[in-house]
């Protein structure tokens, strides 16, 4: 106990906030010399929800810095056959250094994180998603070359994804607008936090349905899936009640001309996005993944380093 975790965006201050946007950028633009930033260290990497980018980055992240990865999926964990989180954390404190974990209820990571000897990191619940929100800013900040006065429009479900954002845009003086469908909106516990945050760094947070009043001028315009990992079943319900909410080239047009496309993948070109502004001139979405890497190494050597 102690130790550093890393559950949500919520848990920085900004000044650690811009440290590991900071280490992230030097991470990519020297790997060599990060080769070593965590030798020796063990990382467990639980997924109990599938997951292409942040598996990978992270392994290639840990193993690139030196240390050992070790990728547990829950269904081949005890975890899978009822031991509990709080039991799974205490034992696997006795072999690794860190643990990193995707999960549903953000309070499975937490109970994790109390029975933890070592830092533990979330790789995404269903409240947030915070390593995607580290890359996003890094990402931003290298198009744009800063992050404070501008405007970023997330369009579509007030998910995980969302949260993260408004959280990380708020507390680097961004202006984090937010249009989701009636019912969709954003916790309103992570909109008061990121008010108060806006109120600290200058920047400001409008949650709203309609998405002329998002997108307006945006220097960022940002979606993720209409059904999240847990979802599935709301798919089709959802398809009708998001179906104004897609990021495409009428959605551009309103925007800032120098705009970027953001979204944190896996896509659905023709729901959340369309297939010409996905692929488009404005896109940045694969340097936006790669970053992930960046951001997670500068993350990995800050909790462990
Ligand atoms: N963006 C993201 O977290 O992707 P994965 O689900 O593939 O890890
Ligand atoms: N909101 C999405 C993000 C996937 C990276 C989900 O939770 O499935």
């Amino acid at each position: 106990m102690g130790e550093r975790d890393f559950l949500s965006i919520a848990d920085l201050a900004t000044g650690e906030l811009v440290d590991l946007l900071d280490g992230a950028d030097k991470a990519k633009a020297r790997p060599s010399s990060w080769s070593s930033k965590i030798k020796g260290n063990q990382v467990a990497l639980i997924f109990e929800k599938p997951s292409t980018r942040t598996r990978v980055s992270f392994e290639v992240a840990v193993t690139s810095m030196g240390g050992h990865a070790i990728i547990l999926r829950s269904d081949e964990l005890q975890l899978g056959r009822g031991e509990t989180v709080e039991d799974t954390g205490r034992v696997l404190t006795r072999y690794v250094d860190a643990l990193v974990v995707r999960t549903f209820e953000q309070e499975r990571l937490e109970k994790l994180a109390s029975a933890s000897n070592v830092p533990v990191i979330n790789a995404l619940s269903d409240r947030s998603h915070p390593c995607q929100a580290l890359a996003d800013m890094q990402t931003i900040r290298e198009k744009k070359g800063g992050l404070e006065g501008l405007s970023l429009a997330y369009v579509g479900d007030g998910n995980n994804v969302a949260h993260s954002l408004l959280l990380a845009g708020s507390k680097l003086g961004m202006h984090v607008r937010v249009a989701t469908p009636a019912g969709y909106a954003p916790r309103s516990d992570i909109v008061l936090m990121s008010q108060q945050n806006a109120i600290d760094s200058g920047g400001s947070v409008t949650i709203t349905e309609v998405v002329a009043e998002a997108i307006s001028g945006a220097d960022v315009l940002y979606t993720d899936v209409w059904a999240s990992m847990g979802q599935e079943s709301e798919s089709q319900a959802r398809t009708e009640v998001f179906e104004r909410f897609q990021l495409n080239s009428d959605a551009l047009a309103l925007a800032d001309d120098e705009v970027i496309v953001m979204h944190c993948l896996p896509a659905h070109r023709g729901e959340e996005i369309s297939r010409d502004v996905m692929d488009g001139s404005r896109s940045v979405v694969w340097d936006q993944a790669e970053n992930r890497l960046h951001t997670q190494k500068a993350l990995l050597a800050w909790l462990l380093g």
